[in-house]
């Protein structure tokens, strides 16, 4: 390999993930298990549960990683977990074995923020430069943000109550989508997506239960959308008044598990054309959490020397940083 290679490992929440990456960006290999059915059929996330199946499988998805990329562990530049934020059980086994691996293996430790690798994921697909404006929506977090560097971010808000994916997931459960026909291996949010195609979010239909659920879902989408759109556009007039974008090719980064909604970035694509900003939204696998987003974070640390440890180094997990 012609380029330092770095292991990246997510246990922060419900998945599993584990990416070995090279210096450009390359995905050399991966392996993601996600907790996702567990966690449908209970009605949400127990940490302990959450907690039972990362320690089930943490070892073996950075296994596969490992050898679908070719890589052995001494061929690695360093390794780089998710330490903050997230549930504490799940943040604590990553951590865990993160360590022990760096020790065994003699390797620099990187420590990721879980956000600030969301934000930059879209720097691994486009030539994306610093200052961007970010947007990230998921099931835990709604935040705008100025990233100006690789550890530089300016936090413009954030949710004072529930995040986005959360009210998706909660209406889901409420409306027991889980049991329509057509959603039950579906996430609250691709539920909601889906039904709302042939709802009315103007009038919820009398009579006919399955028009009335569609109508609801529809509203509940756009109360969403419309209010991430109006936040989003107060933000960009803020960052034109201040001087906080570039004026040759100002963007808007839109990632989180929510910005796979098709409704939500038409609307947020209507705010960044009125204002002259580019949109750019990576795949929706790169949105949701895995393994590369983090290995990437570490790449782009260890480029800028920035946040690296010796193995040795004790770290503590954060679960509510900043
Ligand atoms: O980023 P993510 O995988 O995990 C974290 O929360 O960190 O996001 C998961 C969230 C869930 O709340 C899920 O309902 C929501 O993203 N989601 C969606 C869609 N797909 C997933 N929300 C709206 N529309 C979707 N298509
Ligand atoms: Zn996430």
């Amino acid at each position: 390999f012609s380029s330092r290679l770095v292991l990246g490992i997510e246990t922060s929440c419900d998945d599993t993930g584990a990416a070995v990456l090279d210096e450009t960006g390359s995905i050399l290999g991966e392996s993601l298990h996600s907790q996702k059915e567990v966690h449908l059929s209970a009605g949400g996330i127990i940490p302990t549960v959450a907690q039972h199946l990362h320690r089930e499988n943490i070892q073996r998805v950075v296994q596969e990683a490992l050898e679908r990329s070719g890589v052995h562990p001494s061929q690695l530049a360093a390794v780089a977990t998710t330490v903050k934020p997230g549930l504490a059980l799940s943040l604590g086994i990553g951590l865990e074995f993160s360590q022990r691996f760096v020790r065994q293996h003699n390797k620099p430790f990187i420590p990721i923020h879980h956000m600030e690798a969301h934000a930059l994921t879209v720097r691994m697909l486009h030539p994306v430069a610093f200052p961007f404006l970010v947007l990230l929506i998921s099931g835990g977090h709604s935040l705008l943000a100025v990233a100006r560097g690789v550890d530089d971010f300016l936090l413009l808000g954030h949710t004072l109550d529930e995040a986005p994916g959360d009210i998706l997931d909660k209406v889901a459960r409420r409306l027991s989508l889980i049991k329509h026909p057509q959603c039950s291996t579906l996430s609250g949010g691709q539920a909601i997506e889906l039904l709302a195609k042939n709802g009315d979010r103007r009038r919820v239909e009398q009579g006919s239960l399955l028009s009335c659920v569609n109508d609801l879902a529809a509203a509940t989408q756009h109360t969403i959308a419309s209010h991430l759109a109006k936040r989003t556009h107060r933000a960009i007039l803020f960052c034109k008044d201040n001087g906080l974008l570039p004026s040759s090719t100002p963007t808007l980064v839109l990632s989180g598990g929510v910005a796979s909604n098709q409704y939500i970035r038409k609307a947020l694509t209507i705010i960044t054309e009125t204002t002259g900003l580019r949109l750019l939204c990576p795949p929706a696998k790169f949105c949701t959490d895995n393994g590369v987003m983090i290995a990437w974070n570490g790449v782009e640390r260890l480029r800028e020397s920035k946040g690296i440890l010796p193995p040795h180094v004790d770290v503590r997990y954060e679960p509510r940083a900043p």
